[in-house]
């Protein structure tokens, strides 16, 4: 296992996409830190995370043989890992779509994956993933946020989760790389939160009451109103409301 830790950096993600560009980086390659100064998050978003308490790494994937359109595939893949260690230490973890790790209704992993596309092929991906281990208090305006410690009530070491998660990681990497994609897609379909009956959501029109009827390869969520229509919505197009 090539673990790379640095006591400090801006993003994880950052740092590691500069590193592959700088020379030849073996695949599987993680870099871990102590302190993000700059962590990023989706959509612009800031990832707060207390220095020393959490997990903030990113590892270096070259997934050439997925074409752009199966990138959704990482995502799953990504967050079935997390929720397969996370299953070890406690129970009623779903994967929000696309790709946040809830326990309950808080999030306490994010996920996030920056690719770099040749010729239609995914030729390089870093996995960047924020786990909220051992922080007791958060101060940002995250919205929900939560930590494993909040929940059991007691710390766990940071190097054990690290050690699982990668090992999760390559297992399902490898299983992409089989062609396993509808145990993927299935396994993902069945994590996800509030996955059975109707919810309120909300979309540039309101709010409405809808349940999960599919994920599509390309990521895109379908909804099925109570009249039986099938809508469908990109990342931000659609909130989930408590
Ligand atoms: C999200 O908004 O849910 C995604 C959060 C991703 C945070 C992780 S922490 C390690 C890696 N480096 C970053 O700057 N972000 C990701």
């Amino acid at each position: 296992m090539n673990i790379i830790r640095i006591e400090e950096t801006a993003s994880t993600n950052t740092r590691l996409i500069e590193m592959a560009s700088s020379g030849p980086l073996e695949e599987g390659t993680v870099l871990l830190t102590r302190e993000q100064t700059s962590g990023r998050g989706q959509a612009g978003n800031y990832w707060e995370s207390e220095p020393g308490k959490n997990l903030t790494f990113s590892m270096l994937l070259n997934p050439d043989f997925l074409n752009l359109r199966q990138h959704f595939l990482l995502s799953e893949m990504v967050s079935n890992s997390i929720r397969q260690v996370l299953d070890q230490y406690i129970d009623q973890v779903t994967i929000k779509w696309p790709n946040d790790i809830y326990f309950r209704n808080k999030k306490m992993a994010g996920i996030l994956i920056e690719n770099s596309i040749l010729s239609e092929r995914i030729t390089q991906s870093v996995i960047g993933i924020g786990l909220n281990v051992n922080q007791e208090q958060f101060r940002s305006d995250a919205p929900n946020p939560v930590s494993l410690e909040q929940i059991l009530g007691s710390e766990t070491d940071p190097d054990l989760l690290l050690e699982a998660l990668i090992n999760q990681l390559k297992l399902n990497y490898e299983k992409l790389k089989a062609g396993k994609t509808d145990e993927i897609r299935q396994f993902y379909h069945d994590s996800l939160y509030r996955r059975n009956g109707y919810h309120l959501f909300s979309d540039a029109t309101g709010e409405f009451l809808a349940e999960i009827n599919s994920v599509a390869d390309d990521g895109v969520l379908y909804l099925k109103t109570r009249s039986g229509e099938i809508k469908p919505y990109l990342f931000k197009e659609v909130a989930f409301v408590f």
